[in-house]
């Protein structure tokens, strides 16, 4: 028989020691846009002190004190120390893959002629429908791991490919079960039994809405040619807030239609993709509390155009990075890569996207104030890069860039 745990007994403490590097985004404020976006503290030689599930102390290891009593000791040698990595945008509940329509368009397909033949995201509904509620959580598991040895620590993910009630309602547990944040995708795209965009909104909102919003956190809509335009999107997203969700857009992916217009209208915390965003939407988000998701691994997978992400930063917007992980747009769990493709295809520099993939990754999912930084009080989620400065993480291109990942004051995953 296992004994009961002492009901006052001391948190379980690790130290992270002999870091190379610990690197953080400075301050305490979030989201970061403009000259702030690019401020990261550095020390050097450094550790990172957890008790129970927080950061307890950071500092130098000269200025360690001596740690009575029992200490887990990670040795950091050679390593460095990055917040553990945010992902604020996945479609992690999935069944089934695309490699078909994967080989369709290395040979010229597009996904947009795929998704209006029926396949794209509908051929991936297919299989989901089919998948027990068993097979939705073991499918979110898996994904989870592949993120977690990619270094996130937290991650959203969507639901949208179920398109009914049950299926939808079934992949909102299962992410939460599996330790994500829940988005209530239902208008990802119209499922053929329903004859347009308009009809298939009144049965979400009628028959869906009531019970996603006690398991979700946020809505999400597509609004895009072919899905749903801004008129069904903002009827859909304002009974989604009277219920108490917070929102978010799938816009500007391949045409603008009003999604960021729509998205500050409404007080959305993001607007996600804008690979199609020109001067003005730009311009309007600068001066918006709306943060801008950029999605660069699903604009190279279907090589499209990247978002204008150097035009928004100089401009004054707060923007965050996103792997988009999903079977059809972005196979790519790796925030890593995301951020190789920010400094190499996006004109982001390292510290700009180490902010955007945490602090501001962070505040879209509505925790800024317990992750994305290593500091004392904070969750102790931590990534440790496999060489002696952190801005390997996005200079070591599909490399093999994380050495382990602590979550909540344990070693979650080590290579
Ligand atoms: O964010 N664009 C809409 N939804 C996803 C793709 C989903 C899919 O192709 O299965 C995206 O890219
Ligand atoms: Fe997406």
């Amino acid at each position: 028989m296992t004994p009961a745990a002492e009901p006052d007994a001391a948190p379980v403490r690790l130290l992270v020691r002999d870091l190379a590097q610990l690197a953080t985004p400075s301050g305490r404020e979030a989201p970061l846009r403009g000259s702030a976006l690019r401020e990261v503290d550095v020390l050097e030689d450094a550790f990172v002190l957890c008790e129970g599930p927080t950061i307890a102390a950071v500092g130098l290891m000269r200025e360690l004190p001596s740690l009575n009593g029992d200490v887990v000791e990670v040795d950091g040698t050679g390593l460095s120390a990055i917040p553990g990595l945010v992902d604020c945008h996945t479609h992690a509940c999935f069944l089934g893959d695309r490699v078909e329509e994967f080989s369709l368009r290395a040979g010229g397909a597009t996904y947009e002629e795929l998704h209006a033949g029926g396949g794209g995201i509908l051929s991936t509904v297919r299989a989901t429908r089919a998948a027990s509620p068993d097979a939705l959580r073991s499918a979110v598991d898996t994904h989870r791991q592949w993120m977690l040895r990619a270094g996130t620590t937290t991650f959203e993910a969507k639901s949208g490919y179920g398109l009914d009630r049950e299926t939808e309602l079934a992949s909102l547990r299962a992410i939460a079960a599996g330790g994500g944040i829940p988005t209530w995708l239902g208008a990802h795209a119209v499922p053929p039994e329903f004859d347009d965009a308009t009809a298939y909104v009144d049965f979400l909102l009628s028959e869906v809405l009531p019970e996603a919003a006690e398991l979700a956190e946020a809505a999400d809509v597509f609004v895009e040619r072919g899905a749903f335009g801004v008129d069904d999107a903002r009827r859909y997203l304002e009974a989604c807030a009277s219920a108490g969700l917070g929102l978010r857009l799938h816009g500007d992916q391949f045409t603008e239609l009003g999604a960021i217009a729509l998205a500050i209208e409404l007080g959305a915390s993001s607007v996600d993709h804008l690979e199609a965003t020109g001067a003005d939407g730009v311009a309007a988000l600068a001066s918006s509390s709306v943060v801008g998701v950029l999605l660069p691994a699903s604009a190279l997978f279907l090589g499209r155009s990247m978002p204008p992400a150097r035009e928004l930063v100089d401009a004054g917007a707060a923007i965050a990075l996103a792997t988009d992980f999903n079977p059809g747009s972005a196979f790519c769990e790796s925030l890593p890569l995301v951020c190789s493709l920010a400094c190499t295809q996006l004109g982001l520099s390292p510290e700009e996207a180490l902010a955007a993939c945490t602090v501001n990754a962070a505040w879209v999912l509505g925790r800024s104030g317990s992750i994305g930084r290593l500091v004392p009080g904070f969750d102790a989620d931590l990534t440790l890069i496999d060489a002696p400065d952190w801005r390997h993480l996005a200079y070591h291109l599909g490399g093999q860039t994380v050495a382990a990942v602590v979550c909540k004051g344990e070693v979650a995953w080590r290579r």
